[in-house]
């Protein structure tokens, strides 16, 4: 077999970028290898206006090193008081490529997000109408529901509602982490995509709890059952354009991560094509990993693929950073617990 793999050159469609220190830390980890992003808008306070997203990509390129080239596709959160207009001409000026649903209390910074679905119809409405994807956080918050079954509840009654009362609706599921996930993405047709971490591919939740608690592997959605990551890893690897990369990779500082409350994200911006193509290559499917991370997200965002390339070559194990240090503190690289063979040239 080859030691050398050359796909187009990959995007990642959901990133937290952070802002200020941490954005200057982290850009570079995901600029250095994807061309382009989905920035997620998760900022205090979030990025909901228009005017809002401009000011942030101005950041995100001034903070981007000279020598790298890197778009970052903005999007803006929704909130109950979103504007239909204002989101239809953020979309027409080319300036957005999505909005992000969070349910409020999800996840980090979702204070601001959705409690009551119907006073956001109108949004979804003209979404469906200009063709602008909604990407979804999918988990209920509600107290009685156990947080392993959070994703699959969303589905039947939050999701799947919403679809039904939003005929052409665009949806991207993010960071699906079930067989239920996998399940209704794959079933919806050309509206309905979804996007799979690095990070759900390769652990599962005994890694977060098994032999003491460990910080580096709590993120939302949590992992779950071994039988998730299993249905995750074969709709990766099955070259079905309904799945598509999107790292979520979510820097937070260490000591905001080994805390008694500690934050959920995972960093993986480093060293995420060095664990795809080693999992790719463990299931036998090394020749779909450009459909995953360079060509499923093109198409279903209708965006062109990239023009450059990447190549990947084998050999001695990779060795990345344990830590990258930003000026807000050091943050823990993602550590897919097996040596990795695929360095990216
Ligand atoms: O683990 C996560 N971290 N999941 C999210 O949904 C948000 C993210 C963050 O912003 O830290
Ligand atoms: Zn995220």
């Amino acid at each position: 077999m080859s030691d050398t793999l050359t796909l187009r050159r990959p995007d990642d469609w959901h990133l937290h970028l952070r802002d200020g220190a941490m954005l200057a830390g982290v850009l570079p980890e995901t600029a250095r290898h994807f061309a382009r992003a989905i920035i997620m808008p998760n900022l205090v306070p979030p990025v909901v206006r228009g005017s809002d997203a401009a000011a942030y990509r101005e950041r995100i390129l001034a903070a981007l090193p000279d020598d790298m080239s890197f778009e970052p596709l903005m999007t803006l959160y929704l909130t109950e008081d979103t504007d239909p207009d204002d989101v239809a001409a953020s979309h027409a000026s080319g300036l957005i490529k999505a909005i992000k649903l969070y349910p409020a209390g999800a996840t980090t910074n979702s204070a601001s997000g959705v409690r009551n679905f119907d006073h956001v119809r109108p949004v979804l409405e003209r979404m469906a109408d200009i063709g602008l994807p909604l990407c979804v956080h999918g988990e209920v918050t509600d107290s009685d529901i156990d947080i392993f079954d959070r994703e699959a509840v969303f589905i039947d009654r939050i999701l799947d509602p919403i679809r039904r009362k939003t005929p052409g609706l665009r949806v991207v599921m993010e960071h699906i982490t079930t067989q239920e996930g996998v399940a209704y993405a794959g079933s919806g047709g050309d509206d309905l995509g979804a996007t799979i971490t690095t990070h759900h591919l390769v652990i599962n939740r005994n890694d977060i709890l098994v032999g003491g608690i460990k910080p580096h592997y709590y993120c939302l959605p949590v992992a779950k059952r071994e039988e998730h990551r299993l249905a995750l890893r074969a709709a990766a690897t099955s070259g079905d354009p309904t799945y598509f990369l999107g790292t979520d990779s979510a820097p937070h500082v260490d000591a905001l991560k080994e805390h008694a409350c500690g934050c959920a994200g995972c960093f993986t911006a480093t060293n995420t094509m060095s664990i795809l193509a080693e999992v790719f290559e463990q299931d036998g499917a090394l020749d779909k990993l450009e459909r995953f991370a360079s060509l499923h997200g093109p198409r279903f965002y209708g965006l062109p693929v990239n023009d450059e390339t990447m190549v990947l070559t084998k050999g001695d194990p990779v060795v990345y950073p344990e830590k990258l240090d930003t000026g807000d503190g050091p943050v823990t690289v993602f550590d897919p617990k097996m040596p990795l063979h695929w360095r990216v040239s």
